[in-house]
């Protein structure tokens, strides 16, 4: 009697047990990693609210499966976006992990990717090597050396002979710094000095000034999004324009997020960079609209259309792999895919699992009443000049 109503419990128990398993097959998770508060907030804010809308826009149901979205504030630290990479796959068993504002954080996921065989989308962090941290990193951000070559290609053509240049010290930074002045002195240019600035909390007076005695033709910049603002007001306030030397950089610095708050000082600044929310296709305006829409009419940003895109990758890859196969199936799906994005056509290249995409050139302008990135030069399908190194 005993043993028959220890059985019955038993049963009942592993019926209850076995429910939320049945349930969790047929929910297909994305833990999405991001800076929700502290210095690179913006960059999560962006990529938050593109991947809702891009899910809003596209259903909850692929291939089956109900989508489900875990969003995780990191604070743009490494050490906490490692734990909570840790906690989504072992305990919420996510099929894939995204986001990562950061180089760092992005550093510290790859061997829980590797491990645990879960792909990871990389939709914001820029550093070249990241691609290599784990085999199952795919990336629908950029490269700093996609964008510095550009630039360093256009400067001297265009009287910016003598140029400085200030960079964030991290990975990032250093290979903006690297890939741009490499190629300022293959085009015959000049790079007389070349400064860092700390990535918390810096302070970009002393470098100014700096800059001010060397008096250059222009200061190259590269400072993570977010902090754009900061080094365009240090850099008005000190009148550096008014001494002659051009503000020029990837696009980070006139970030699409700030931009149009920067007054007019920023006007004909130069930049390149993969997207611009002023990019002038019919899929950007209908992008931007909507993204304006659903969030007070706040501007997507490059950090937004990478988590857009990142989510595109996603859905595509569960719908080809018809969500059988685990992480290695979606994975096998997410290389080489190609497609039409708001910033114009890009595609994943199976081999390095980095992004193939346009580099433009733009200057800011007023338009229609506000500032923004308007291209004027593209250069068409920019591998990572990083990987062949
Ligand atoms: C990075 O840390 O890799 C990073 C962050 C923000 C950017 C670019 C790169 O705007």
């Amino acid at each position: 009697m005993k043993r028959r109503h220890l059985t019955a419990l038993a049963l009942a128990t592993s019926v209850l047990l076995a429910q939320p398993a049945l349930a969790q097959d047929n929910v297909f998770k994305i833990g999405l990693i991001l800076p929700m508060t502290g210095q690179q907030a913006t960059t999560g804010r962006q990529i938050e609210a593109a991947a809702k809308l891009w899910m809003a826009q596209n259903g909850d149901t692929v291939a089956g499966k109900k989508v489900q979205l875990i969003v995780k504030d990191d604070t743009s630290l490494p050490d906490v976006t490692r734990r909570l990479a840790q906690e989504l796959v072992v305990n919420d068993k996510v099929n894939v992990l995204a986001g990562f504002g950061i180089t760092p954080s992005a550093m510290a996921v790859g061997p829980i990717a590797t491990q645990s065989k879960t792909p990871m989308v990389v939709m914001a962090a820029a550093t070249s090597s990241i691609t290599e941290a784990s085999p199952y990193i795919v990336r629908t951000s950029f490269t700093l050396p996609q964008a510095s070559v550009a630039l360093a290609d256009w400067a001297p053509k265009n009287g910016i002979k003598r140029v400085v240049t200030l960079v964030s010290d991290y990975g990032p930074g250093i290979d903006a710094e690297r890939f741009f002045k490499d190629r300022m002195l293959f085009n015959g240019g000049q790079v007389p000095e070349s400064l860092r600035v700390p990535l918390r909390n810096p302070d970009f007076a002393p470098f100014l000034q700096k800059v001010r005695d060397l008096k250059p033709d222009a200061l190259f910049v590269f400072v993570p999004s977010g902090a754009g603002a900061a080094v365009m007001k240090q850099f008005l306030e000190r009148g550096m324009d008014k001494v002659g030397i051009k503000l020029i950089g990837t696009g980070d610095v006139t970030d699409d997020d700030q931009l149009n708050d920067m007054g007019d000082g920023a006007i004909g600044v130069v930049t390149s960079h993969h997207y611009s929310a002023y990019h002038p296709s019919a899929m950007n305006k209908k992008f931007v609209a909507e993204f304006g829409k659903a969030n007070k009419g706040m501007r997507p940003n490059f950090m937004a259309v990478g988590g857009y895109d990142g989510m595109r990758v996603i859905y595509e890859a569960l719908k080809v792999s018809k969500g059988q196969g685990g992480g290695d199936a979606l994975l096998a799906a997410m290389k080489g895919q190609i497609f039409e994005s708001p910033r114009g056509p890009m595609f994943i290249d199976a081999q390095t699992r980095d992004v193939v995409q346009n580099i433009y050139l733009r200057r800011v302008e007023r338009k229609e009443g506000q500032l923004h990135n308007v291209e004027f030069d593209v250069v068409k399908d920019v591998k990572d000049p990083g990987k062949a190194r």
